[in-house]
Order: C-alpha cells, then structure tokens, then sequence
C-alpha cells in the first residue's frame, strides 16, 4: 500500500527467517526496516527474536514484528523454552502488529498496531482543510490510515479484556495454553501414525502433515482426498503448499520441490477436549 520496495529474506526447514541469510542480506546493505513474524500463518513459526536483535545491534534497522496472528501467545504457559525467548523479547521491537480478530476473540475489523515510540506518529500526518484539534498533541485521527471508523470494535475488546483480562493465570491464558496443547497432541498423534509425514513440532497451535507415498506428487494428491474425505464427515481439514524441506519425507522420492499437505489451526479450547474424535475421524477417512 506504501509502495515500499521489499525483499524476501530464506526461512529454514521450521519456516523460521534464517539469521545466516538475514545477515548476509544486511551486510549487502540498502536496509530500512526488518520484519519478523511471530507466528506465520501457514505453520505458525516464530521467528528467532534473539538473533534478530542481535543483529539491529550491528546494523542498525527498524524492526517491526508481524504477530497479528501469534502475539497472545506470550501469556501460554505451554511454549517451548526456545520460543519462549522470543516473546520474552517482543517488547523490544520497534513496532508491532497484533489481531484481536485472530486469537482475541473479537469478530473481523479489530487489528492493532503499536509503536514502542510514540513520536513516529508524526510521519504518518496527513491534513485536510475541516479537520481540527482541540489539543496540540498527536491525534489518532490525524496519524492513521483509516479515518472515519465506528469505535464499536474498540469498544468491544475493551469489554472482552474487562472479562477475560491479559494474564497469564488467567482463563484467556488457559485457552491459548489449551489449543497448544490440543495440537501437540494431534501431532504425536500423526507422527506416530506410518501412513503420515509430520513437519517440525508446532510452535503454537497450528499442524501441518500429509500423507505417506513414494512420491511427493502422490503424498500431494492423496492429501486433497484426505481433506475431501474428512469434510464429508464433517471435520474440516486446510490445505497449505509447503517447501518439501519442513517435512521429515524418509525415502519419499522429491518429484516436486513443495508438498500440498494438511493443516490444522487448533485455535479454541474446546479443541483439547476434541483431539479423540478428531483423531477417530481423520483415522476412519484415511482408512
Ligand atoms: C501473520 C499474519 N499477518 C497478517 C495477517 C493479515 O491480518 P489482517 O487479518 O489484519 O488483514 C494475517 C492474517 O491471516 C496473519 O496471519
């Protein structure tokens, strides 16, 4: 929308930014700002927070963080150690963007971006004749992109967090610690399953696998019937097309370089409880 140019920086086989290939990008030169996601949308990787600012040390750039869709999860209890450091470091970023559309209960139309500065607010200015304040300071009117806007979804996760407040023994928390959990168990479920390929564990509460076959064209097509099959009994599945390099493949014979799979967002606490009959269903479709 800014017309900003950009370049994409390689991830590796967890689909996490490579630090390696950032560095070597940095070192080139010519770069403004950096971002790093905090929970892709495909897999739900999170990119390595502590490398990253390591290297803002030597070179010097803006980082803003993309966590529209993971950024609630610093308050689960349930992440690994590694990517616990990075939330433990996202209040360092110089700007970042999260969803309450996403995991903060709220419906479309409720996305967030904050500044660690307020100060830069002063270059997003535009002006018009009938527009007035009535104080000197930065108004929010003046210094964001959508203008005129009901405030009814501000209001509402205002509301929400009265209810269900940012903590991290709080029953939000638990929520997202449970949909976590409810993925990692479906994982070791389908890992330990000979008819599936797993990719890396999930960082959050996302899954992707696919079928086992000689061939990744065959594992491709088989995954498309097995996301028909499961819709038909009503559990409905994602497909993602993913490098074959996040998959743990054995002696799968790489005919093509991405592999269509299934994908799984275990986004709600119910879910916990639903990975038996998730698990009955999908074994039922494969069969
Ligand atoms: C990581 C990430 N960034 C950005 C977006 C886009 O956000 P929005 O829904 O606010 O347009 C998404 C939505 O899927 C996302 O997952």
């Amino acid at each position: 929308m800014l017309g900003l140019k950009f370049e994409a920086v390689s991830c590796d086989w967890r689909g996490r930014i490579d630090p390696a290939a950032l560095e070597r990008r940095l070192a080139a030169g010519g770069v403004g700002t950096v971002v790093a996601t905090i929970g892709t949308t495909a897999t739900g990787s999170v990119d390595p927070l502590p490398a990253i600012l390591e290297l803002r040390e030597r070179f010097k750039f803006r980082l803003h963080a993309d966590a529209a869709y993971g950024g609630y999860f610093g308050l689960a209890a349930n992440l690994s150690a590694e990517t616990r450091r990075t939330y433990e470091r996202l209040r360092e970023v110089d700007s970042i963007v999260i969803d309450p559309h996403k995991h903060g209960l709220q419906p479309y139309g409720c996305g967030c971006v904050m500044f660690r500065d307020p100060e830069v607010g002063r270059f997003y200015k535009h002006d018009s004749p009938y527009t007035y304040f009535t104080s000197g300071d930065l108004h929010l009117g003046e210094i964001s992109l959508e203008c005129s806007r009901p405030g009814a979804a501000a209001v509402a996760l205002w509301a929400t967090q009265r209810l269900l407040p940012l903590v991290t023994d709080g029953d939000f928390a638990r929520g997202l610690a449970a949909g976590r959990k409810a993925a990692l168990t479906l994982y070791e479920r389908v890992k330990g399953d000979r008819r599936f390929v797993t990719a890396a564990p999930p960082e959050l509460d996302i899954l992707v696998w696919a079928p086992r076959a000689a061939r990744v064209s065959e594992a491709s097509a088989r995954a498309r019937r097995l996301f028909e099959e499961a819709a038909r009994r009503h559990l409905h599945l994602a497909l993602a097309e993913l490098p074959v390099e996040f998959f743990d493949l054995g002696r799968m014979e790489q005919d093509r370089p991405t592999l269509t799979c299934l994908r799984s967002v275990l986004m709600k606490p119910e879910h916990r409880e639903w990975v038996d009959r998730i698990w009955a269903i999908l074994d039922q479709a494969a069969g």
